[in-house]
């Protein structure tokens, strides 16, 4: 692993694969201090400031921190990092400095795309106990399938970051990910003629996306590996061979032994490749005042 000044960069506990990247307490000190001349509403009005606030972010880890994150996004053998303060402090790493946090790391690799759920370059929302929305993404005692993002819109969507910013009475709900290369059945699946059909995708109306798209789950990348593009809940099939090919592709997936598992602390956030690391969540055990915040931010490497 790369040394880098201000941080200790080392495998995840749950898996090779995975990177796992704590900001020593000083440095992170210091990147708050300059944040905090900025105000949120500014940085989200003026898309130019999220580029200064990066640029003062890479300069307090002697500008080795873009690379270092650009290069484990893009290595095919990794392809994620968890991030996050060595020590948690919730009262001095509140909630607006998490998300300029997030900004700086977002914008050292790419440009986030707009969020029409939110309407921000990120959203932000809520999970507690119960919810009435029209997607898995709230249903704390569900568990999230694994899938990539962007399934439905328009736009690339090669990276992603998930952060918590809240939590609060959770049991369970445990972060996961499956690197394409460590599922057992990539290749049955990306052989398969089905997977390169165009599917057709929608979205419920929360996501307030009113057009449907059309794209094949398998494609190759640059080296003819493959990528996959694919959400369980918004594919409409067309046929029975498509509703059959999803439907066993779903039963592999969650079947995988491969699946990389651990609990994200507030405070901390998942960085990854959104072409061969699918994400999911385990289900939460219900409890009446489960509160989570979350904050995701996707879009597309610099050119
Ligand atoms: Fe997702």
């Amino acid at each position: 692993m790369k040394k880098v000044t201000g941080l200790k960069v080392n495998n995840h506990s749950s898996s090779q694969r995975l990177v796992d990247i704590k900001i020593e307490n000083d440095y992170l000190d210091k990147v708050k201090e300059q944040f905090d001349q900025f105000d949120l509403l500014d940085i989200e009005y003026k898309p130019f400031l999220r580029f200064h606030i990066t640029d003062i972010f890479n300069k307090i880890f002697n500008e080795k921190i873009q690379s270092l994150t650009k290069t484990i996004l893009l290595n095919r053998d990794q392809g994620a990092f968890v991030i996050g303060p060595e020590e948690m402090d919730q009262s001095k790493y509140d909630t607006d400095f998490l998300v300029k946090l997030s900004t700086a790391l977002t914008h050292l690799v790419g440009i986030p795309n707009f969020d029409a759920m939110y309407g921000k370059y990120y959203a932000r929302f809520e999970v507690k106990n119960t919810d009435n929305s029209d997607s898995y993404l709230r249903k704390a005692a569900k568990k999230l399938d694994l899938h990539t993002d962007g399934t439905y819109v328009k736009e690339k969507t090669d990276w992603l970051l998930m952060m918590k910013m809240k939590e609060e009475n959770s049991e369970g709900g445990e972060s996961t990910l499956l690197h394409l290369d460590d599922w057992e059945d990539c290749e049955k699946f990306f052989t398969d003629p089905i997977g390169k059909e165009n599917f057709v995708w929608g979205s419920p109306k929360s996501k307030n996306v009113d057009y449907k798209i059309e794209h094949p789950i398998f494609s190759t990348d640059q080296l003819g590996k493959p990528i996959i593009s694919y959400i369980d809940q918004f594919p409409e099939p067309q046929s029975l061979k498509q509703g059959l090919y999803l439907n066993s592709l779903s039963e592999s997936l969650e079947g995988s032994k491969k699946l990389i598992s651990f609990k994200l602390p507030p405070g901390y956030a998942i960085f990854s490749n959104n072409y061969f690391m699918l994400h999911g969540r385990k289900a939460f055990k219900p409890h009446p005042k489960l509160y989570r915040e979350l904050l995701r931010q996707r879009g597309i490497f610099y050119k």
